[in-house]
């Protein structure tokens, strides 16, 4: 039994723990003392990171595959969980993806997918486990991007998908922190070497290398940021620039600055 008298072990839920970002924000979790449970589509990917962090000395994570963007992927992962004894004290919303093209050419389906993960599941573990992480004084951390500060064309849903994440994050950071439970957006520029530039169709220069880190220093700055108690971790000070600017500078230039680079990049692209 749990101090809070609940039956259910309190313990720290990683979604996209299987690569990336994810993996490295669930091996900083574990090596902090933390429970962790990974979640992802590819389970076998998921017994890798488990068994690494196993070897490093923590309690080896339990592993539930899932697909969140799936209909019944969320309610099926909550169910594992309580069968297993296990409930959120701490939740890191970090399974996302992007897309990169004019958003009228890419397939429609596909781009509703980025919905779904980035934002309908998101949402969906933040309210379900509300109850729990409450009672257990614990946190959500919601991986969001430096793209969530500036409309992007060339990758307009996932821009505008990110934006949400910020926003819910920032208002859920103000409603909760009475209660003692801290909400923090993690929002890092470019990391290359994750899944994440292959499957958005970008290629490894898209973006200029002063803004780019690694998944290791952007997991870490995440966690202390948010056990710090931080609304907004925006790891390397390259990226804090590029999020302060929009916010100095006029809309219309903004934006007309992301269409400008747009058209530059997508003939690069072709
Ligand atoms: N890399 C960057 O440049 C960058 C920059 C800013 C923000 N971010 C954000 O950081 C987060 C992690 O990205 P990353 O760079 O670490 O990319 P990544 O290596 O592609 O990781 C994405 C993770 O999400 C999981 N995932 C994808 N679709 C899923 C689904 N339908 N259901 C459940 N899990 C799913 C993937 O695992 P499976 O394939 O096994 O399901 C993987 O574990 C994302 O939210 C991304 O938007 C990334």
């Amino acid at each position: 039994m749990s101090s809070d008298g609940s039956l259910l072990t309190p313990v720290c839920l990683v979604t996209g723990a299987s690569s990336g970002i994810g993996a490295e924000l669930a091996r900083v979790f574990a090596a902090e003392g933390h429970r962790v449970v990974l979640t992802a589509r590819h389970e076998h990917a998921l017994n890798t990171v488990a068994d690494g962090i196993a070897v490093s000395g923590a309690p080896r994570p339990q592993v539930i595959a899932a697909d969140l963007a799936a209909a019944d992927g969320i309610e099926r992962l909550a169910r594992a969980l309580a069968a297993a004894g296990l409930e959120p004290a701490y939740l890191v919303n970090n399974a996302g993806f992007g897309l990169v093209g004019d958003a009228a050419l890419i397939d429609r389906n596909e781009q509703l997918r980025i919905v779904d993960l980035n934002n309908r599941a998101l949402t969906d573990l933040t309210l379900r486990f509300l109850d729990s992480i409450t009672r257990h004084k614990g946190g959500i951390l919601n991986v969001a991007s430096i793209a969530a500060f500036l409309p992007g064309p060339g990758m307009a849903v996932y821009h505008a998908s990110k934006a949400y994440v910020l926003s819910l994050s920032e208002a859920l950071h103000e409603e909760l922190k009475e209660d003692g439970v801290r909400v923090c957006a993690l929002c890092p520029g470019p990391s290359p070497a994750t899944s994440f530039f292959r499957r958005a169709g970008l290629p490894a220069d898209y973006f200029p290398a002063v803004l780019m880190r690694d998944a290791a220093s952007i997991a870490r700055a995440g966690y202390d940021g948010f056990m710090g108690g931080h609304r907004v971790v925006v790891p390397g000070k390259p990226s804090r620039i590029v999020t302060l600017l929009p916010r100095l500078l006029p809309r219309w230039l903004v934006r007309g600055f992301g269409g400008w680079r747009w058209r530059r990049k997508r003939r690069a692209l072709m």
